[in-house]
């Protein structure tokens, strides 16, 4: 029998608040460009450090950046917007719990609970509405997530040394996941699609959430290559091709490696299986149950669409993903790094 789901991190009641904090950078986030962009509430901000971001998550980040006290035993899903956290998020909490709830088991978390109920977002719904949480008491290894790029991680990640595992994918299906994303809600919400040509025009441009694409993927790729041990880099590409190899690097990686015994009973493969896209969009937890983020209740069906590699080909004119292949050519030349 699985021990009881935490309650994580605490919620709305235990959270200690700080008006001013978020009304100062409020303030000094509203002084920097604005800009119309690919995002639900379309109003993106610079930061100084050269990414964009809608008002409330970008103050979140900085209270994050203020506040949040990283220990060296956690480990942060950090990703561009439609990259694959969603899935990350699933795989990362189901190898660390696999010991007190196991993958194939009847009562798994995933039944009540979506994975960003499991991981939560620093900036998206941790540091929101004025929140400050106490987070120290939460067992180890806590477990967290942000889209921030790199160079914009809370100080203390980088001063802890904790794990970051990074998840890129290919830029024309991260734009096409985040068009249609975004489209969903303009029609929730009675409004016209943006149509693709506009979002290849804002992606290019680099004005999209935690955007620039290409600068947010360097920032981890070159943390990786200086540091290996401390980030983890895939694709969701390779992830797709063979899910199982990176259960086992993700094990390794976080310090908990499958035994022999775990790999004859099939730990592995049933955390593949119980993360997969089919599983996942079956779960009553995606059917009707919703995540609170900072910009409101969103269904978790909605972090779920079509989940293949390549959906771009649908959607994207040829010379429009060579435009695209181009630009990520150039920016990655000589790095090391193919998407
Ligand atoms: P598509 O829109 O191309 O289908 P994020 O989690 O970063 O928001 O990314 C969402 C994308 O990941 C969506 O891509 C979604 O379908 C896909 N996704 C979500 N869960 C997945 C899973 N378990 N396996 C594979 N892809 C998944």
């Amino acid at each position: 029998m699985s021990s009881p789901i935490p309650v994580f991190p605490p919620q709305e009641g235990d959270a200690g608040t700080n008006e001013e904090l978020y009304g100062q950078f409020t303030e000094l986030a509203s002084s920097w460009p604005c800009f119309r962009g690919l995002s639900r509430a379309n109003q993106l901000y610079r930061h100084e450090n050269g990414w964009y971001s809608t008002l409330p998550p970008l103050v979140g980040a900085m209270v994050a950046d203020a506040r949040f006290a990283a220990r060296p035993s956690d480990i942060v899903v950090a990703t561009m917007p439609k990259s694959g956290t969603t899935w990350m998020k699933a795989l990362l909490y189901s190898t660390v719990h696999r010991r007190e709830h196991p993958a194939a088991g009847p009562d798994h978390p995933f039944n009540c609970l979506g994975p960003h109920e499991c991981i939560r977002h620093l900036e998206y719904q941790i540091y929101t509405r004025n929140r400050v949480p106490d987070l120290d008491g939460l067992p180890d290894p806590r477990l967290f997530a942000t889209h921030v790029p790199f160079a914009s991680l809370p100080r203390s990640v980088a001063a802890s040394g904790c794990r970051i595992v990074y998840v890129c994918r290919d830029p024309k299906d991260t734009l096409i996941s985040t068009w249609s994303f975004v489209n969903k809600f303009r029609a929730e919400d009675g409004l016209e699609p943006i149509s693709v040509e506009t979002a290849v025009g804002y992606f290019c441009d680099g004005v999209s959430a935690s955007g620039p694409y290409w600068d947010h993927v360097l920032g981890y790729w070159r943390a990786h290559l200086a540091n290996p041990a401390r980030v983890l880099f895939f694709r969701y590409e390779e992830m797709s091709r063979d899910p199982a190899a990176h259960v086992r690097r993700l094990a390794e990686f976080v310090g908990r490696p499958f035994s022999v015994e775990e790999e004859e009973d099939g730990a592995v493969d049933a955390i593949v299986k119980l993360c997969s896209f089919e599983h996942m969009t079956g779960l009553e937890a995606t059917k009707s149950g919703k995540t609170e983020l900072v910009l409101g209740a969103v269904e978790n069906s909605s972090f779920f669409r079509r989940g293949l590699v390549g959906d771009w080909e649908n959607h994207l004119s040829p010379e429009t993903a060579r435009k695209i292949d181009a630009i990520t050519e150039a920016k990655f030349r000589g790095l090391g790094l193919s998407v």
